[in-house]
């Protein structure tokens, strides 16, 4: 008997040897283990046995029932892999074949200067302030102490939009609609942004420009707070070694007012002193207008170009380079 049982399972083994599709191998499990199966048909045979060699005969049947699933089961596998195995192969992936090629953009020379410029600033406890382009007259002028028929409007020739509208000539109308909205709170500012003129534009003028105004309010706020702040921001931007200079300058919304100057050393080890913006005390007026007693409280105020410092700290030297998106020319810019 046992001789038969093993016959069965030498049998499946020799026909599972020759199959290559699933189908094919269940239907041997159906001829071996199925229903009407050849092994399923042994079974009954145990009826036809003495009592002591029942348990014998059935331990037989069921491991070989046991035996012969797991050829199946096995049988089944080899073939899922056989057939993966040749997709796989059919959709191998070529790794040598180039990828496409992105082109990588930079950060533009001027948002680069202003990204220092923040880090700078945040830094020291200052805010980012905002304003609007189209500016009132109000915010652009008057408040900043340049009332109708003053003479400084002449050089801010600019974009008229209406009677009471223009592109703003300048970033310090933000000062005055900080400080409108400050109640006479402590401020540390900058508002970096663009602004427009109406000059024609050449190597160094551009019709639309961008400054980062900067103001600071409190109680003893003097000369001394305005020089150090700057010169460390002189140092920040060009080098360590870098000096200011404080020249005595005119501007209607600061008293005093000077202009900043940095001391670069040329080629030829030559140094010069070269402007990079204008600064000064916030002018009585313009804080009693804003809001603020100017008794009480005192401020400084600075205005920096962000195209000068821009040329300045990449050898930059034409001011149209910024705005005409020639990529031979923006390419340059990675950041740091
Ligand atoms: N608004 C001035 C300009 O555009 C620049 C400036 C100078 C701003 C001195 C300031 C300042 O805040 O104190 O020419």
């Amino acid at each position: 008997m046992q001789n038969e049982i093993m016959k069965l399972i030498d049998n499946l083994k020799e026909k599972l040897n020759h199959t290559n599709s699933l189908e094919d191998v269940e239907n041997l499990r159906v001829e071996f283990l199925g229903k009407n199966g050849l092994l399923t048909k042994m079974m009954p045979l145990i009826k036809t046995l003495p009592n002591e060699e029942k348990p014998q005969f059935g331990k037989w049947i069921n491991d070989a029932k046991e035996i012969m699933e797991s050829m199946i089961y096995h049988a089944k596998n080899d073939i899922l892999e056989k057939e993966l195995e040749v997709k796989l192969n059919k959709e191998k992936i070529d790794v040598t074949i180039p990828g496409y090629q992105f082109r990588q953009g930079s950060i533009h020379p001027l948002s680069l200067i202003i990204e220092s410029l923040e880090d700078f600033f945040l830094g020291q406890g200052y805010l980012v302030a905002e304003g609007p382009e189209v500016e009132l007259d109000k915010y652009n002028f008057e408040m900043m102490n340049i009332a109708e028929g003053h003479p400084a409007r002449e050089m801010h020739d600019s974009f008229y939009i209406d009677q009471n509208r223009l592109l703003r000539t300048h970033t310090s109308p933000v000062q005055a609609r900080f400080m409108e909205k400050s109640n006479g709170k402590p401020i540390a500012i900058i508002s970096p942004g663009k602004t427009y003129r109406r000059d024609p534009d050449d190597q160094t003028h551009s019709h639309q420009f961008m400054q980062c105004e900067g103001l600071v309010i409190g109680e003893n706020i003097h000369v001394g707070h305005l020089k150090e702040t700057l010169l460390s921001l002189a140092k920040y931007l060009f080098g360590e070694d870098k000096e200011i200079r404080l020249r005595p300058s005119y501007f209607p919304f600061t008293e005093p007012s000077f202009e900043v100057d940095v001391l670069f050393t040329k080629k030829d080890k030559s140094q010069t002193w070269i402007e990079i913006l204008g600064s000064g005390m916030v002018h009585p007026e313009v804080l009693r207008m804003g809001g603020y007693n100017p008794e009480k409280v005192s401020g400084f105020a600075f205005g920096i170009g962000i195209e000068r410092i821009a040329m300045l700290k990449y050898g930059v030297d034409d001011i149209r380079n910024f705005y005409t998106n020639d990529l031979r020319f923006l390419k340059q810019f990675k950041g740091e």
